[in-house]
């Protein structure tokens, strides 16, 4: 059998603040497809991390009186605490500040430098303290910084530069040949109209005005400049050029990744760059995803528009949540957070379609059958129907998950538990319950039901785990693969189920909000 691997990476978060649900977005979609991946066979690599870095880092600091590692560690043990509560499964979380990770930057810099792709220059530009952050004149928005809307000041250094020049036509042609490359097509026109056709200047990669960073091997007054340090971590932390990599073998090229459409220009254009240089293969796929944004504007640690991720868990639950980010947000686009969005879709997808759809059947077998699961007999029409439509819905996942539109993929499962709620109401089996000539009947309708939930929660396993446990548990079953996810009559008649649970509280909005 081919070895079917699968290696997504997300981007490595600033531990400048603790992280919020912006953060959690990328994270969670990333951990949804390595889940999806892991129970369709592949073998999964999932990486995530921290970028810890910079003179941003190292301000904020000195001004909490801490050394930079004090202050990283701090944070990172808080993100990798979020992670956990999210359920997040990721088999590696990198720091830049890991000796590793460090030792092989330095590595790297010192290929380039001495195959003559780096050399040394002078810096002068306009600098974004909080951003991080170079722009020329013509990038400024009115003066001030594009991204934040902050003043900038210019810097004169000497510097490192890295010719980005010298592969600029490698990768138009590369970027033209492979399609999948920068996803959505959108964003891929952005970056060959907007940044490569005008033409790539050289990159600085180096700076000495701060010391918070990996010193250049052999010019430590220098420390490597945040992208090539940052981008590196996709391969460090698989060993590249370590005595063991395996891992490197193993999983490089990345198969996906996925990152927020305001870095999509840095893992388009330098990282691939960095690996041409490297004389290494490019990944298969760049995604640049939209934002989640709050009334408009976009969720940020320095405007602090936004609650502890762990608040809303704490009020409506680890799914909720994941449901949430999952399904708002449009393939490719920005989409809105607030909670009263988040109250819906509880109320609406989650408590009124899933969690009433499992609540009911479950009942109805422990009321009618005295909770043994029943036998399907003849079938009609409409049961079918019914069943065509289950044993088909993975394809109809795997096709929207194969071009990232999570949404869609989760519409696709709400729609069939909509379809089985419908199936209820026209089957009516309180009304078959009533004479003992159609108990037959009636044990195929549940049957059917049972085993369409099955096929349900076994597709909401990637999105909602928990969730998907307390069904099976009521189910009386133990499911951690697809592999009979296209298949009908598997749940066992004779099985006996337990007890429903409330799977999603409805919230009253009013209450809560006040709305
Ligand atoms: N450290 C760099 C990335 C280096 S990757 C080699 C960085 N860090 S960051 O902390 O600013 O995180 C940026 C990423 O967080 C975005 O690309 C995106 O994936 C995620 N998000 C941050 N805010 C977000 C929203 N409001 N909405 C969705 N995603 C957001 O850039």
């Amino acid at each position: 059998m081919e070895n079917k691997k699968f290696y997504i990476t997300t981007p490595i978060y600033y531990p400048s603040a603790n992280f919020h649900i912006g953060h959690c977005y990328t994270t969670i979609i990333a951990d949804a497809i390595a889940r999806y991946k892991r129970l369709d066979g592949y073998d999964t690599y999932f990486l995530t991390g921290s970028d810890e870095h910079g003179q941003k880092i190292q301000k904020k600091a000195e001004e909490a009186g801490v050394s930079p590692q004090e202050y990283v560690d701090k944070i990172v043990d808080n993100a990798k605490d979020l992670w956990k509560e999210l359920g997040i499964s990721y088999d590696q979380f990198i720091r830049t500040t890991d000796k590793n990770h460090k030792k092989i930057v330095q590595k790297i810099f010192t290929k380039l430098y001495e195959q003559g792709d780096i050399y040394k220059g002078e810096y002068k530009g306009l600098y974004c303290t909080p951003c991080e952050s170079f722009w020329t004149e013509s990038q400024l928005n009115e003066g001030k910084c594009p991204d934040c809307g902050r003043d900038v000041h210019e810097v004169t250094e000497e510097a490192y530069f890295f010719k980005l020049s010298k592969y600029q036509k490698r990768l138009e042609e590369h970027i033209e040949e492979h399609p999948e490359f920068i996803q959505p097509v959108s964003r891929k026109n952005e970056m060959i109209n907007n940044f490569i056709k005008p033409g790539l200047e050289d990159l600085c990669v180096s700076r000495t005005s701060f010391t918070w960073g990996v010193p250049v091997e052999f010019d430590k007054g220098h420390v490597v400049y945040v992208w090539i340090d940052a981008l590196s971590n996709y391969i460090s932390a698989l060993g590249y050029l370590s005595e063991d990599d395996s891992l490197f073998k193993k999983y490089w090229p990345a198969d996906i990744h996925l990152v927020g459409k305001e870095i999509v220009r840095f893992h388009t254009i330098i990282w691939p760059i960095i690996l041409m240089a490297l004389d290494l293969p490019l990944p298969s796929q760049v995604f640049g995803h939209g934002w989640l944004i709050i009334d408009g504007g976009k969720i940020s640690k320095s405007l602090g528009n936004y609650k502890d991720p762990r608040e809303y868990i704490k009020d409506y639950g680890v799914d909720a949540l994941r449901y949430f980010v999952l399904r708002e947000v449009p393939f490719g686009s920005d989409g809105n957070f607030s909670e009263s969005a988040l109250i819906d879709r509880i109320n609406g997808d989650l408590a009124n379609i899933l969690g009433n759809l499992v609540n009911r059947t479950v009942g109805m077998v422990n009321k009618y059958f005295d909770k043994i699961v029943p036998e399907q007999k003849e079938l009609q029409e409409i049961d079918k129907n019914l069943i065509e439509n289950a044993i088909t819905l993975k394809d109809r996942v795997d096709k929207n998950i194969e071009s990232l539109d999570i949404s869609s993929a989760l519409e696709e499962i709400i729609e069939l538990c909509r379809k089985c709620n419908k199936y209820i109401d026209e089957t009516e089996p309180w009304v078959l319950a009533k004479s003992d000539e159609l108990k037959e009947r009636l044990g195929t309708v549940l049957y059917n039901l049972l085993d369409s939930i099955r096929i349900v929660s076994t597709m909401l396993i990637p999105f909602l785990p928990t969730t998907s446990d307390l069904i099976f548990k009521e189910l009386n079953i133990d499911i951690n693969s697809f592999d009979k996810v296209k298949e009908f009559n598997v749940l066992k008649s004779e099985t006996t189920l337990n007890e429903p649970v409330i799977l999603f509280n409805r919230v009253d909005k009013k209450e809560k909000l006040g709305e």
